[in-house]
């Protein structure tokens, strides 16, 4: 097992950033990485107001008012607006055939949509400040089936075609536009859906497919490193890039 991962402050001095679901998981590992590297970090969260506290806003990413609205804050708190994290999501647990259309709906209203309200009301507003970046987030499944997992499939296979054609478009705007495609991350919400994910995976159990594909569960700070890398001005020549943090899941 690795050691913490080290950080060097300031790679992010002084970005505004808005990360959709940063109260939990990945989302407020990213939030607390971004901060810690020197950046203004407002979360926009359905759960706000509970575990992230005053930099949060409540929002429901699938509702486009609440997203310019969060948007409208974090340049009201900033001055602007440099990085947009598309990270809000959900999963769901049902075959296509059992799946009815208000299910649907949630899981590509909150991953798919959402991610389309992000970057719609972001962009703007980061190419007032004459650029920056955007950073959503797939999942493996995004590219395989994984049975009992459709709708989630489908939507993040959709964030994936989002990011290419936003990478593209926004380009002329100094926007570049990435998504991180993260294998199985010991988050709450993938600790309590491991049941599904097997099923999905085509194994007894997820420890199976850890000890097959991955190794180990990945952890939320190592996502928020990788994070960090591909919205820093460092990489400002990266965009269109579905960066895979799975310890070679997907290569295997
Ligand atoms: N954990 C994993 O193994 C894994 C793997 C691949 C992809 N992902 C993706 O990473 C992201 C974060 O996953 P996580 O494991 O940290 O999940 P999580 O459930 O721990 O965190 C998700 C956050 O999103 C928020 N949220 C949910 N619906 C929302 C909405 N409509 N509007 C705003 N916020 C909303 C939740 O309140 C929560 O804070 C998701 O997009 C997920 O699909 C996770």
């Amino acid at each position: 097992m690795p050691t913490d991962i080290a950080v060097t402050p300031g790679r992010l001095d002084r970005k505004a950033v808005l990360v959709t679901g940063g109260a939990h998981g990945i989302g407020a590992a990213i939030a607390d990485r971004f901060v810690a590297e020197g950046a203004d970090v407002l979360v926009a969260d359905v759960a706000a107001g509970q575990e992230a506290g005053g930099r949060a806003v409540r929002c429901d990413v699938s509702v486009p008012e609440d997203v310019a609205a969060a948007v409208a804050e974090a340049e009201a708190r900033f001055g602007g607006l440099d990085i947009m994290v598309n990270n809000a999501g959900l999963g769901s647990a049902r075959d296509l055939v059992d799946l009815d259309d208000e299910e649907w709906a949630r899981v590509i209203g909150v991953n798919l949509t959402g991610t389309f309200h992000g970057i719609r009301h972001a962009a703007p507003a980061i190419g007032r400040r004459g650029g920056g970046a955007i950073l959503n987030m797939s999942s493996l499944a995004g590219g395989r089936a994984l049975p009992g997992m459709g709708a989630y499939s489908a939507a993040k296979a959709g964030v994936e075609a989002l990011t290419r054609t936003a990478a593209v478009e926004l380009r002329g705007a100094g926007i570049r536009v990435n998504a991180i495609v993260p294998g199985l991350i010991g988050t709450a919400a993938a600790h309590g859906g491991a049941a599904v994910l097997a099923r999905g995976l085509g194994v007894d159990d997820v420890g199976d497919y850890l000890d097959r594909r991955q190794g180990r569960w990945g952890r939320p700070d190592e996502v928020a490193e990788v994070a960090v890398h591909l919205v820093e001005d460092a990489t400002a020549f990266t965009s269109g890039l579905l960066y895979a943090i799975d310890n070679g899941g997907s290569a295997s």
